[in-house]
């Protein structure tokens, strides 16, 4: 059993995800000094881009967003994804948001970019041939809580991004010493979670001493623990706690049905 991430591209999860994480990129852009490329790697990297099928789990995601107001207008999440999705839209992957924006901002970059799926190892190698700027995208076909003890300098931003599945306990330990590393080196990073229950989510808000930037959905009626009740990103040594952000957050929380929620330490 290995995990595809074609039937979850572009849910409430995913959206929630993309907008902090192209948020964080933003911050991170903003505080950056350095004229070096942005150095930008992600564990978990997934493929490019999805078609959306007819029915799953985009609709109540993306596909539940036509319109959008204030700030999230402007935000480069929805400046590049757009809305008013349909079955057979586009939607784009993590780190193709990710390049998206720096081009849009004319900042030259560099990847890392780990998975352990063949398929998404060609669809990488397909979209990254078509682009022979200046940019490097360097593929790795291995385990990315691995391989990120292999980062060679600084990075700007390294992403977790597991399925934690099929194995939801081996990634949450994996993510917890990940966690562990990465703060030792003092290194800017963000965890996605899914929220089941509080205790998981917790333990990794406290290890990293930093917040949890969740998005709560109701299921009241549902008590049993195998139901997803929200997700989360943990944001670790990046300045994101900034008045835009929190409007931008709480706005889209509404719109995804859901309410912005601040786990702290
Ligand atoms: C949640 S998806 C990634 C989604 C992507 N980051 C995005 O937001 O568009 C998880 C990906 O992790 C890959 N994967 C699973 N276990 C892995 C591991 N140990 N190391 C690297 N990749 C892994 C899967 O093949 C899948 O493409």
């Amino acid at each position: 059993m290995t995990y595809d991430h074609y039937c979850n591209a572009g849910n409430k999860g995913d959206v929630w995800k993309h907008v902090i994480l192209l948020s964080a990129v933003r911050n991170v852009l903003r505080a950056k000094r350095s004229p070096d490329p942005f150095f930008y790697c992600e564990t978990h990297a997934g493929r490019h881009s999805y078609t959306l099928q007819e029915r799953g789990g985009w609709q109540s995601g993306i596909g539940s967003i036509n319109c959008i107001h204030g700030a999230l207008m402007h935000h480069p999440y929805f400046c590049i994804q757009g809305t008013g999705t349909e079955s057979g839209s586009i939607y784009h992957g993590s780190w193709s948001l990710v390049a998206e924006y720096l081009r849009s901002q004319e900042i030259s970059f560099e990847f890392i970019l780990c998975d352990l799926s063949p398929q998404v190892r060609d669809n990488i190698v397909k979209h990254t041939l078509q682009r022979p700027e200046e940019e490097t995208i360097d593929f790795r076909l291995a385990d990315g809580f691995s391989e990120v003890h292999k980062v060679p300098n600084r990075p700007d931003i390294i992403f977790i991004d597991p399925p934690y599945y099929p194995e939801p306990e081996h990634d949450w330990i994996s993510c917890q010493n990940v966690i562990g590393y990465l703060q030792s080196r003092h290194f800017p990073f963000l965890v996605w979670y899914p929220i089941f229950d509080d205790a998981q989510p917790q333990s990794l808000v406290n290890l990293a001493g930093s917040p949890g930037y969740e998005l709560i959905w109701d299921v009241s009626e549902d008590n049993s623990t195998r139901t997803m009740r929200g997700t989360g990103m943990l944001i670790v040594n990046i300045d994101m706690i900034d008045e835009t952000t929190t409007t931008d957050l709480t706005d889209l929380a509404q719109q995804l049905g859901g309410r912005f929620w601040l786990r702290n330490a």
